[in-house]
């Protein structure tokens, strides 16, 4: 183990032990600054009962504040939904990223920890929580050294009872992140998405009501109260409202976390936020939502980019995760990347994902692409999987084959109907 030490202009910020893996360096606000800047006023607010729950949900709701996961929820209706059912309750912050494209979760811990668990502590009062937990994937080893100190001064400073919050690491699973198999993960089982309903608010952790929310979600509870909800609201663009926190990565110059208006185009995300695309590249296509999220085509660029702005082009923003595409980029080997992907974290519980993706990756490896064959799978994967890792597998193949024909026909990818017909009794 080593430590690594900063200077910054105001002194020395943060010491992190980085331990041997992942050498990261980390520079992070401590307690006492985020204090002097009003931090976790509004939980001693909210616990004296001087700010009441009513007050803090109207201004989530009227803030537009929507699950920041990727599924886009009313912050403020969960809790509703949750605070109905009967306690004990749960809080559960879901911490496990891995959407992959998505590391906005990751910056925002890094950075402010503290402001991340104002949002968590209130998140939990809101419903009355027996108790606060953090989920964090494993692959963050550098922010769970920086949570578990974060979490030991406020305890010092008796702003959370001694194990209260208790922060639990994951084990490497993409389907952890899935409420209900990080829920199973939690209580020592392995990670497998249960059938809804019921829903999680109803029977979550431990077979209790829970409140699961995501890391940035919680993030922007106390400035949203401090700023008011209309400084929020009103950072929107294109007729969308709020910030995003965008995970830019692929062919831009300046990849990395943009904290831009919710809808916002990808043409404006790039020229405004990412430099421009990198040199000798031009774009042909993006996936708005890391890997689930589908793929779009350049001609595309001009959609605003939010939850619900883009399923009419079978696509979804989910946690904004940006990866930039150009004519250097094969789509043949996108697709095999990202099928390859699912079927590796498929959890197995359910035959059209399990035996879906595997069968729709071989299909991918081949040159010759059977559409009817391809679009039968996926209808079958989208219909009858569990959860929505199998639902989301087929969506970049189900883009490419909509939009890129000609792309496809350019890199010697034949797209036919007529190829390999099965059966009308046969399943695909
Ligand atoms: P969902 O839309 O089914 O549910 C969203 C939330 O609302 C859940 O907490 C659910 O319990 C709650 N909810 C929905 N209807 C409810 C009702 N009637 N009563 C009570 N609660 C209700 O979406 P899901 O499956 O939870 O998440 C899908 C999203 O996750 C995708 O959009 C994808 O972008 C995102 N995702 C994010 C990843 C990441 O690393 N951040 C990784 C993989 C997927
Ligand atoms: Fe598991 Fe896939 Fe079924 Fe989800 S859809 S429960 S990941 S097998």
């Amino acid at each position: 183990h080593h430590h690594v030490q900063f200077a910054t202009p105001e002194g020395v910020e943060a010491i992190v032990d980085t331990g041997h893996f992942h050498p990261e360096a980390i520079l992070w606000q401590r307690l006492d600054t985020y204090q002097k800047e009003g931090g976790y006023q509004l939980l001693a607010e909210c616990r004296a009962g001087s700010i009441g729950i009513n007050a803090l949900m109207t201004t989530l709701e009227s803030a537009g504040l929507r699950g920041l996961g990727g599924a886009g929820f009313p912050t403020f209706k969960k809790w509703q939904f949750v605070r109905q059912e009967p306690g004990p309750r749960y809080c559960v912050i879901n911490a496990d990223e891995g959407e992959p494209g998505t590391f906005k979760d990751r910056y925002h811990l890094e950075k402010s920890p503290h402001q991340f668990l104002e949002g968590a502590l209130i998140s939990a009062w809101a419903i009355e929580a027996q108790a606060l937990y953090i989920y964090l994937r494993d692959e963050y080893p550098g922010l769970n050294r920086v949570l578990r100190e974060a979490i030991a001064e406020i305890e010092r400073a008796g702003l959370s009872e001694a194990g209260y919050i208790v922060l639990r690491r994951g084990a490497g699973a993409y389907i952890c992140g899935e409420e209900s198999a990080l829920i199973e993960s939690l209580e020592g089982k392995p990670g497998k998405p249960r059938h809804r309903p019921p829903y999680v608010a109803q029977q979550g952790l431990f077979g209790r009501p829970t409140l699961v929310n995501n890391v940035e979600t919680v993030y922007w509870i106390a400035p949203i109260w401090h700023r008011g909800a209309d400084w929020f609201a009103k950072q929107g663009r294109n007729g969308r409202s709020g910030l995003r926190s965008f995970s830019v990565s692929g062919r831009v110059k300046h990849p990395g976390v943009h904290l831009a208006p919710a809808g916002i185009t990808l043409r404006e995300l790039i020229d405004e936020y990412c430099g421009g695309m990198a040199e000798g590249h031009q774009l042909s296509a993006y996936l708005p939502g890391g890997a689930s999220g589908g793929i779009l085509p350049a001609s595309k660029a001009d959609i605003p980019l939010d939850f619900d702005t883009l399923q009419d082009h079978g696509s979804f923003i989910g946690a904004a995760a940006v990866i930039v595409l150009s004519q250097q980029d094969n789509l043949q080997a996108v697709a095999t990347n990202l099928l390859a992907f699912f079927a590796d974290e498929s959890c197995g519980q359910c035959t059209p994902c399990r035996v879906g993706t595997e069968k729709m990756l071989t299909l991918l490896e081949r040159d010759d692409w059977d559409v009817g064959q391809l679009t039968r799978l996926a209808q079958v994967m989208q219909d009858a999987s569990i959860c929505g890792l199998g639902q989301a597998a087929p969506n970049p193949v189900l883009g490419l084959l909509k939009d890129f024909r000609a792309e496809l026909a350019q890199q010697q990818i034949i797209v036919s109907d007529a190829a390999n017909h099965v059966s009308e009794r046969g399943t695909p």
